[in-house]
């Protein structure tokens, strides 16, 4: 089971410690299951990568630039840089990312740099509420699943995280029902299309302390991406361990 904590543009060097309580409970026999990612912001990645170390816990990145390498591109990060830092991790194809100019090309030159590099990916797709009530879902994940992935050749490293776009931050979550038949049709192509016999899929968008006992219900999930419930340990926790029994 994957808990990944996207921390966004949240978090400073003060915030290391409040990762302390999840540090402990990776350490229990009981939560070896859990594979715990922290995402945060790049200022800080490093302080994650020792804070850390010997633990059970991996680091990732919120994102990354396309090229591979060095280059003129101020503000930028490539994957280079997050594996420099120790980091294994990063979230690819993040809706807020598409929103501010990530296409599926520029995620798909992302990915491919990424894997050069060795990094696992957390490849994010989902639809937008308009797509929904078009009943244009499916059509739109297969998009963002087909040219993320095209031309690469090993899935090994590749984690798939379906985020419906308007579930993200809203509270909003899909029924059981109609989630999990999402995610078993995500499953179904994924599997057909690439041969990956099992993939890795998780959901995120709005997973809290109170929903995660229903999303647990939920068939075919490998674990969640949990954005700000995850800033707050006792949240976090709650989860990891009403998820893991
Ligand atoms: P949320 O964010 O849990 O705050 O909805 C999830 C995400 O953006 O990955």
């Amino acid at each position: 089971m994957y808990f990944i904590a996207n921390w966004k543009m949240f978090g400073n060097l003060k915030s290391i410690n409040t990762i302390n309580r999840v540090i402990n409970l990776a350490k229990l026999t009981k939560f070896r299951k859990a594979k715990i990612v922290y995402c945060p912001p790049y200022t800080i990645l490093d302080k994650f990568v020792k804070k850390t170390k010997n633990t059970r816990i991996s680091i990732g990145a919120q994102n990354c630039h396309h090229d591979k390498n060095f280059g003129p591109y101020t503000g930028s990060i490539n994957a280079k840089m997050i594996k420099q830092t120790g980091a294994k991790y990063v979230i690819l194809g993040h809706s807020e990312n598409r929103q501010t100019g990530d296409t599926n090309k520029i995620i798909n030159l992302k990915l491919k740099s990424s894997l050069s590099e060795n990094l696992n990916v957390i490849l994010c797709f989902g639809e937008k509420l308009a797509e929904r009530k078009k009943k244009k879902t499916f059509q739109v994940i297969k998009k963002q699943i087909n040219i993320g992935l095209k031309n690469v050749k090993n899935y090994k490293k590749i984690i798939f995280a379906y985020e419906p776009v308007w579930s993200i931050g809203s509270g909003k979550v899909l029924n059981n029902k109609d989630l999990e038949y999402q995610i078993k049709v995500i499953k179904n192509y994924i599997v057909k299309k690439f041969k990956i016999k099992n993939p890795r899929i998780l959901y995120g968008g709005s997973v809290n302390p109170k929903n995660i006992n229903s999303l647990i219900e939920i068939r075919f999930l490998k674990g969640f991406l949990i954005g700000s419930a995850s800033q707050k340990s006792k949240k976090f926790i709650d989860i990891i361990k009403k998820s893991i029994n």
